[in-house]
């Protein structure tokens, strides 16, 4: 374990407890990062942190709800009281409410509260608390935020998700400005669609969503959590050591056609 691309290093992901955060999770941990499986709801994280120990990674679970900025400092805080510092930060956790966040001219402003508070305002309190620990450490770090292709166009129905994601593009650019000469670089990545989306039991048509979708994918299906995964802890790692600001797409070609 200790001898992979993120030997020595410790990595806090949100929405830990499933998909993309799970996998990322599994295979920084396999390359040697001790991993802070964090998020809600307690039983996927806990989950994924017994099954990474168990196969001689090193993670800990920090049941978070990102919406509430004294979990996340708090998250932070217990991270460094267990591995004693923060060198990755993957803000990744997600909701998507796929029948109720739709026509905008009657658009409850409860779903796009909530929309906005999990998927933007908690990857903002996230990359807050998080920087604030790499810039007390004072060697650098590396920020990769979860986006979407839907921050790329205008198509999703789901307008809550795809303005929150749009804006965290430019947070992801914000952080490798203003961090940069402090050796902290931040990317965003933006997943096209996967076989299992956010809060994917509320989907009405999954079967029909996945026709109409795979027809538009080059590469002919949808992605899955272990297609991103390898992304993030790329950026995560050395390799990617002049990788700064830039949003990258990981979409099997969605959004070229
Ligand atoms: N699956 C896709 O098709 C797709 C495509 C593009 C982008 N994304 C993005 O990827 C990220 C991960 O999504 P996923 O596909 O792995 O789905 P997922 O539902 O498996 O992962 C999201 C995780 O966030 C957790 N979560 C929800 N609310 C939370 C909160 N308040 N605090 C902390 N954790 C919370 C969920 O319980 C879940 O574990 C999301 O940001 C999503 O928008 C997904």
């Amino acid at each position: 374990m200790s001898n992979g691309k993120l030997a020595g290093k410790v990595a806090l992901i949100t929405g830990a407890g499933s998909g993309i955060g799970a996998a990322t999770a599994r295979l920084m941990a396999a390359e040697g990062a001790a991993v802070a499986v964090t998020g809600i709801p307690e039983d996927g994280v806990i989950a994924v942190a017994a099954e990474i120990t168990a196969s001689g990674g090193a993670a800990v679970a920090i049941p978070t709800d990102v919406s509430i900025a004294e979990q996340v400092e708090a998250a932070i805080a217990q991270t460094v009281e267990v591995f004693g510092r923060l060198d990755i930060l993957v803000p990744n956790a997600g909701i998507q409410m796929h029948t109720r966040d739709r026509n905008l001219h009657e658009l409850p402003e409860e779903v796009w509260d909530r929309t906005h508070d999990v998927n933007y305002k908690g990857q903002y309190f996230t990359c807050k608390y998080g920087l604030a620990q790499m810039v007390r450490q004072g060697e650098g770090g590396a920020v990769i935020i979860v986006v979407s292709v839907t921050a790329l166009r205008g198509t999703t129905p789901n307008v809550s998700y795809s303005t929150g994601k749009a804006g965290l593009v430019n947070l992801a650019r914000h952080i490798a400005v203003h961090y940069g000469d402090q050796g902290i670089r931040a990317n965003s990545i933006c997943p096209g669609a996967l076989e299992l989306t956010p809060d994917h039991a509320d989907l009405p048509d999954p079967a029909g969503r996945e026709a109409a979708i795979v027809k538009r994918v080059p590469l002919n299906r949808l992605g899955t959590a272990e297609d991103i995964a390898p992304f993030i802890t790329f950026l995560a790692s050395d390799d990617a050591s002049y990788a700064t600001g830039a949003n990258f797409v990981i979409d099997g070609g969605l959004t070229i056609t």
